[in-house]
């Protein structure tokens, strides 16, 4: 099984079209050594040929053109991408969808809560629909399936991989008519397992609490790719760009007590992958101090076009 890292950057891009924070404004002029990155996305493969999308990011048709194997061309008209996953409702990861609208059809698999955003506070689906034929796959959150699980659930053309979500405590985006009420499902992480290799990756790219659960299936996993959004609990707020906390967002961020460094140092052997990196985040600078500190303690920055081996 191959993970592919489409799209490392978290809502925004990097770098951002109207921001000029040091990093933005560095690598857009080349004064910081740091690469470029797309929004919030992976893909998974067993074969090179079918994927498996996770999250359609606004930058999905750059992502598709950097990324030769999802588009095998075997037809006047054709794709790689045989499903989409989306882990929650937000823009950064699904507003890519309508960039697929040229496909003939479309399987979303998601929970209920994220489809009821996608339809009543987008409109998504119902646009989309217009243009081709949609399937809704429900990714089923209830209280029979074991403690911290979701329901598994496989695809045909990945064919040895299950899929398991986790559902995590967050809030629905800030567009979703019950943003103040949350519901299991409006977030999720991902166990990708191989049945093959018994190896396994945890995916949550927006974790802003790390529940007993959580840390399980962390703790179980042969790599894990998590939130890297912020350095800082109050980096946008000492940057003046926003007056929100990180752990407001949903995102924990790295240093500090409680942290996520604190948490991935105490993994012990194992890949560990920061993914969906905010502009603002000193780690995308290669030379920075922050930079330096992963690097010691082993903790890994995702960047377009990584692949992860299972
Ligand atoms: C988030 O995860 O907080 C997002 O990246 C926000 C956004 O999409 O703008
Ligand atoms: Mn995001
Ligand atoms: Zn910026």
């Amino acid at each position: 099984m191959k993970i592919r890292v489409l799209g490392s950057a978290a809502g925004g891009g990097f770098p951002q079209w109207n921001c000029n924070c040091r990093n933005c404004d560095g690598v857009r002029h080349g004064r910081i050594r740091a690469r470029r990155r797309t929004q919030s996305s992976i893909a998974v493969t067993v074969n090179d040929v079918d994927w498996l999308l996770i999250n359609a990011s606004p930058d999905l048709l750059a992502q598709i053109g950097a990324s030769p194997s999802l588009q095998p061309g075997r037809y006047a008209r054709d794709t790689g991408i045989v499903a989409v996953v989306l882990m929650d409702a937000q823009i950064d990861h699904v507003t890519g969808l309508l960039m697929l609208r040229e496909g003939k059809h479309l399987s979303i698999y998601c929970t209920a809560s994220v489809w009821k955003d996608l339809t009543e506070g987008l409109s998504l689906t119902r646009v989309l629909s217009h243009y081709c034929d949609i399937q809704w796959h429900p990714i089923e959150m209830n209280d029979t399936m074991p403690p911290g699980e979701g329901k598994p659930f496989t695809l045909p053309q990945l064919e040895g991989i299950d899929f398991i979500p986790v559902p995590l405590s967050s809030k629905a985006p800030p567009y979703s008519p019950h943003r103040m009420s949350p519901s299991p499902g409006d977030n999720i992480g991902l166990i990708i397992r191989n049945a093959r290799t018994g190896k396994s990756a945890f995916y949550a790219p927006g974790l802003g609490q790390i529940e007993a659960h959580v840390e399980s299936a962390m703790r179980a996993a042969d790599s894990v790719l998590v939130d890297g959004t912020f350095w800082r609990d109050d980096e946008m707020i000492r940057l003046g760009l926003s007056k929100k906390r990180a752990l407001d967002m949903g995102h924990l961020p790295q240093s500090g007590p409680g942290g996520m460094i604190e948490l991935l140092d105490s993994l012990g052997d194992r890949r560990k992958i920061l993914i969906h990196i905010n502009n603002t985040n000193p780690i995308l600078d290669e030379d920075s101090q922050e930079r330096a500190t992963l690097a010691r303690d082993g903790i890994e920055v995702a960047y377009d076009g990584m692949e992860i081996a299972l």
